[in-house]
Parts: structure tokens; sequence; C-alpha cells
């Protein structure tokens, strides 16, 4: 299960308090929280690259004290063999938090986060059914429920979220607003490769000549922005454009490529500037996922 330590708080020599239960975590945050300072929440699953620290710079804008937590949440992940293969690099994890001044780590094994016994959830709606929802049975009611945790341990002011995960985005930011939670949810632009590839945990798991290929992940949507700059808006007709560049590539398995309207997430048949290009692209057992606004 996640690596994690097993003391339930502890300090490092960079003064980072490093929590293991939620009540540490919460003990933490209400020490802040009293002396009348603002609390950021970043969650991430670990693995951690410029994407995510880009989040935890965006946190310290919007708060005096910055948590990340690191947790590979079993709850969604649909395949067994996926959530195995996650990476788990814990102590370099620890070290490049600590080089970004980062206030607390929050890294529970799961036996900790789901005690025996655990059974309830968070139920997202009809936008946990849709794209990645549809491919991933459970997966956003495993995010959902596993945010849901980490925002009553953290008992954050603000939450910082990427937009790579464009849908976890927008769901979380309904589950806020549904369930009363009153945390200010901050979006952040994907921070990308120099080829344009998304940065991603996963992209560990390619080898050279994959990772090479999965350049044709953003070239199709750039393909997908670049004839709608050109004035084409009939969504069949982009998706075909995006969708012939990644079958061009020999190590790419094209899974699917949807424009949808951003804040409903349903498929649109006429393409405008509140469109977003959604897709998912396989190079063996590595799924990648991005997306962009076509506008
Ligand atoms: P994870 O995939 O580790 O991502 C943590 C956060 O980093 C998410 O908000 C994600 O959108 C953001 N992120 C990932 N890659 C990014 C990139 N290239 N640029 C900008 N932001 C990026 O998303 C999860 O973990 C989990 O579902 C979680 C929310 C932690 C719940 O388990």
């Amino acid at each position: 299960m996640a690596a994690g330590p097993t003391t339930s708080t502890a300090s490092t020599d960079t003064s980072m308090e490093l929590c293991a239960d939620p009540a540490a975590l919460t003990a933490w945050s209400d020490a802040h929280r009293v002396s009348g300072r603002r609390v950021a929440l970043v969650p991430t699953m670990g693995a951690l690259h410029s994407g995510h620290m880009a989040l935890v710079d965006e946190a310290r804008r919007h708060a005096d004290v910055v948590a990340v937590s690191i947790f590979v949440n079993p709850l969604q992940f649909n395949q067994p063999d996926d959530f195995t293969a996650y990476p788990r690099p814990i102590d370099d994890d620890l070290a490049i938090c600590g080089a970004h001044a980062v206030d607390a780590v929050y890294a529970p094994v799961a036996a900790t986060m789901y005690p025996p016994g655990f059974q309830t959830h968070v139920e997202p709606g009809t936008l946990g059914d849709v794209l990645e929802g549809a491919q991933r049975p459970g997966h956003f009611r495993g995010v959902t429920t596993v945010v849901a945790k980490l925002f009553h341990a953290a008992r954050p002011h603000v939450a910082v979220f990427g937009q790579k995960d464009f849908q976890q985005l927008a769901i979380i930011r309904r589950m806020v607003i549904d369930l009363d939670m009153g945390i200010d949810i901050v979006g952040m632009p994907t921070v990308r490769e120099a080829d344009g590839l998304a940065m991603s945990s996963r992209n560990r798991r390619l080898d050279a000549a994959q990772r090479r290929a999965a350049a044709c992940v953003p070239a199709s949507l750039d393909a997908v922005r670049a004839a709608y700059a050109m004035g084409e808006r009939r969504a069949d007709r982009l998706i075909a454009l995006g969708r012939a560049v990644v079958e061009q590539e020999l190590l790419a398995r094209f899974e699917h490529l949807e424009l949808v309207d951003a804040d409903t997430l349903q498929p649109v048949t006429v393409a405008d500037e509140h469109t977003v290009a959604v897709t998912a692209v396989w190079f063996d057992e590595v799924r990648l996922i991005d997306n962009v606004r076509v506008a």
C-alpha cells in the first residue's frame, strides 16, 4: 500500500511538519488558523513534478502556510495494475517539498485513510458519469471521497488543483458548493514539457520511444486549436483532425477525443469559445489524458 511515515508527527530539518494521520494534520492546521493565518492545501498522489510544484507556488500566493498531501488513493483506481505500478518515490517527494518550503506534508498509509469498517463515500452527480467517469467507473467517487476527507483533516481556506484534470476540477468545485465546504478552489493551467507533453506522474512509466511518441497527444490538441483558429466550428471535423494526428503515431492507441462544454462537460456539435477538447491516449499499459480550450 502507499508508503508513508510511521510516526504521527515529526519535524524534518527544514521544519516541515510531517503528518501521518488526520488528527496531526488538523492540529497543525488549527494552530495556524487560531493565529489568523490562511491555510492552503495541495492534494497530490506524489511522484511530484513541476506541475505539482506550480500548484504549491500558487497556493502560497493565496495563503500563509501550505500543506501538501501525498496519498496514492486506492479508491480511485479502477485497475489494480495501475494502482500497483503507480510510482511512490516518497523520499524524493519529501525533499522536493522541503526545497519548496512546504509547511506540512500529509502522507498517511492506506490503513489510516481507510481503516477497517470504512464505508462512507461522497457520490458525484452526473458530472462524474461522462468522459473519464465513463471510461473509469467509480474513479470520481474515489476522488471526491478522498478529497472530502483531505479537506476535513486539513481544514484549508483554499485548495489548488490543476486544469490538466479538467473534469476532476469541475467535480470538486461542484462538491464544495453542494456540501457547503466553504473552501476557495483555485485552478491552475497545465504545466508542459518542452515538446508540449503535459507533465504527469504516469510519464515516468513510458520508455524512451513511447515518451517521444507521446508528443502526439498535445500535437493532436494543437491541431484542433489550429483548425478552430482557421474558422472550423464543426465538432466532428475538429475531432477527426485531432484523431488523425494520434493515429499516425504507431506506438499510440487512440481512446477518445471529445469536444465538450467547459461547464456542463456535455458534448457539443458546434464549437465555440467555451469548448474544451478532451483526450485520452494509451501507450501500451499507460493511459495519458490532456485537454485544451479550443479558443
Ligand atoms: P495527481 O495526479 O498527483 O495530481 C495532483 C494535482 O496536480 C491535481 O490537481 C492535478 O490536476 C495537478 N497536476 C497534475 N499534473 C499537472 C500539470 N502538468 N500541470 C498542472 N497541474 C498538474 O489528481 C490527483 O493527483 C488525485 O486525483 C487527487 C486530487 C490528489 C485525489 O487523490
